[in-house]
Formats: structure tokens, C-alpha cells, sequence
């Protein structure tokens, strides 16, 4: 699986190394096929200003690998580099596995053009195989947990967990995502959450589908 992450990291690399500027501030998002770019990009660091981070740990190793991090509100930012737990089709997401999913779908929505890099399990023909992230204010678990059992979810508390917001997080099961961009909005509309892991209203632009031999793109119908 990692050889296909690496796969999808390198093309999207491909993909927006020709543009790099000295000024531009590239979006970085989080987890393990993220970290397979970040390590791609170090080796051109210098031919660009630097990243926005998703989470204290995507902060940390663009630091490590001496890559500056810059404030989402000072700059301006072109193209966003995100991994995914699920795609579908027309680039729909789930994403949240690693619990960044609110910085996430801000970088999302501030950028020009969101490129997804995934390996091909995570191509589904209908999102909603994975337990949907949704990140709570704490005093509105129960609350949140009663709204989304009422919709068909079985929600569960992720043990031992906080955001990098100080938020706990539940894991969904069991929703309908027929229509995943009327289910954002309304799990996104009930009092306490702060944000779910559907990136409907958002999808992607490009996708960037590794395998082990290579890489399929796939551009937003
Ligand atoms: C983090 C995310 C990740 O992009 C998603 O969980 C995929 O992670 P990985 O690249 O480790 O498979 O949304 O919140």
C-alpha cells in the first residue's frame, strides 16, 4: 500500500513542481500519503516560500525537513495537497482519519485548486464504507450523538482522543450517502459540530489514484 501512496505523492509532485514560485505557500494536508509528499518536497525546498500545515504533526515534519510554515490567514494559497479515507467518482471525500479534518476542509476551501493523492482501495463507488470523522464541541456529544442516531448513524466516541482543537472526535457508521452534499450540510447544521469529514460542497479537483506500478489521474467531471 505505501508503494502506491508514494505513487500518487510523486505525481501530484510532477504535477505542480513546473509552477513553483519563490513566493508560493503550497497547502499541506495530513496523514501517512502526505507524509510521502512532504519528504518529495523537502527535496525541492527553496524554489517555493513554504507550506500551510493541517495539524501540529504535518507542522512538525515540514519544520524538520526545514520547510517554513506559514499562518493560513497571511498568505494565499494556490494549490492544497490533501490525502483521503475515501473518493468516489466526482471526487467526493471522506476525510478525518488522522482527526485534522476541520483545518483540512478550511485549506480546502481557501484554496484555487484542492489535489487529492490516494491509493486505489480508497476508490469507492459510493462514499460511506468508512465511519465518518465528525468533530464535536465536548459539552454537545450526547446532544450530536441523538441527532445522528435519529438519521440511521451509529456514532461512537473516539477513545482517548482530542483534536488538535481540544475537540473529541466521533466515528459514524451507518449513514445514507445518496446525496453526501445535503448530508454535510446537515450534520454541519447540528448544534456542536464543528465539522464532518464529508468534503461534498468541496470535492477535489484533481485525483491522484496510486497504484504499485504507477498513477491514474483523475480530473473533476
Ligand atoms: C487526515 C486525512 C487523511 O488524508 C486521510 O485519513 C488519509 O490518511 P492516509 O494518507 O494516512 O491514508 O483526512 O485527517
Amino acid at each position: 500500500m505505501s508503494k502506491a501512496k508514494q505513487q500518487a505523492a510523486r505525481a501530484a509532485l510532477n504535477a505542480i513542481r513546473e509552477r513553483f514560485h519563490p513566493n508560493e505557500v503550497i497547502g499541506i494536508g495530513t496523514g501517512s500519503t502526505v507524509e510521502f509528499f512532504i519528504d518529495l518536497l523537502a527535496e525541492h525546498k527553496g524554489e517555493f516560500a513554504g507550506g500551510t500545515a493541517t495539524s501540529v504533526a504535518t507542522a512538525l515534519r515540514l519544520k524538520e525537513r526545514g520547510i517554513p510554515v506559514f499562518d493560513l490567514n497571511d498568505v494565499a494559497v494556490k494549490v492544497y495537497i490533501d490525502g483521503a479515507d475515501e473518493s468516489d467518482s466526482q471526487l467526493r471525500l471522506i476525510k478525518g482519519g488522522h482527526g485534522a479534518l476541520t483545518l483540512e476542509k478550511i485549506n480546502a476551501a481557501a484554496a484555487e485548486t484542492f489535489i487529492c493523492i490516494v491509493d486505489e482501495s480508497k476508490f469507492v463507488d459510493q462514499l460511506g464504507k468508512t465511519p465518518l470523522p465528525v468533530e464535536v464541541i465536548a459539552q454537545s456529544r450526547t446532544h450530536v450523538c441523538r441527532q445522528l442516531e435519529k438519521m440511521g448513524g451509529q456514532p461512537s466516541l473516539e477513545e482517548g482522543f482530542l483534536t488538535d482543537h481540544g475537540n473529541p472526535l466521533l466515528r459514524v457508521s451507518g449513514l445514507d450517502f445518496t446525496d453526501p452534499a445535503t448530508l454535510e450540510s446537515q450534520i454541519n447544521d447540528m448544534a456542536g459540530v464543528v465539522c464532518c469529514g464529508i468534503f461534498a460542497h468541496r470535492p477535489a479537483d484533481i485525483l491522484y489514484l496510486g497504484h504499485e506500478e504507477g498513477c491514474r489521474e483523475i480530473t473533476s467531471p
